[in-house]
């Protein structure tokens, strides 16, 4: 059975709610927070899936929590390949749609530039926002929801996602 590892940094817990909700759609997964459980880039090693989750911040900008890690993988580029990566974040698309989730393709490319191979994707329909580096070829590169302006719509989006990298994956 694989291994997966859900790795989330939430500031005020909305993806962190996420995170939890995933933890219940792959039952024997591990939650890591990481500003509580995150110990080093080999604990990236452990799984052979690896589901990130990460709000947006200041302009664009991963939470604060995945600052050094991510830091630190760029810096000692461990080779993740034959590992299967999703992204997923919080963001808000009204005051801050500029950068709408743009932690996910940040994130997205580092992974991927590590050899991980990327799933998940998801359709950028049903938003309004400017701007988001976190699309690739008219799509998220994961998921992105919304709390501040869409908050009903979130459990549902993360349950169908779920679904969606059950069956790409071969989980
Ligand atoms: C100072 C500040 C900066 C923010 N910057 C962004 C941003 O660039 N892009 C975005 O999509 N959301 C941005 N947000 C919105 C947060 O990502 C949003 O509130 C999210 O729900 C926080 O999730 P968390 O509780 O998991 O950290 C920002 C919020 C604040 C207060």
């Amino acid at each position: 059975m694989a291994k997966i590892g859900i790795f989330f940094g939430s500031s005020s817990g909305v993806t962190r709610g996420a995170a939890e909700l995933l933890g219940e759609q792959f039952p024997g997964s591990e939650l890591i927070d990481m500003e509580e459980d995150y110990d080093g880039v080999d604990q990236f090693e452990d799984f052979d899936v690896l589901i990130l989750g990460s709000s947006t911040w200041g302009q664009g900008d991963p939470q604060r929590d995945w600052v050094d890690p991510l830091y630190e993988l760029d810096n000692d580029r461990p080779d993740l390949s034959g590992k299967k990566v999703a992204f997923f974040g919080a963001g808000d698309q009204k005051t801050h749609g500029e950068h709408f989730v743009s932690a996910l393709g940040k994130m997205h490319d580092l992974f991927v530039s590590l050899g991980a191979e990327a799933y998940g994707y998801t359709s950028t329909g049903g938003f309004d926002y400017e701007h988001s580096l976190a699309e690739r070829d008219g799509k998220f590169c994961g998921l992105a929801f919304d709390d501040v302006n869409q908050e009903e719509l979130t459990e549902e989006r993360v349950i169908s996602w779920a679904s969606q990298l059950k069956s790409e994956m071969g989980l």
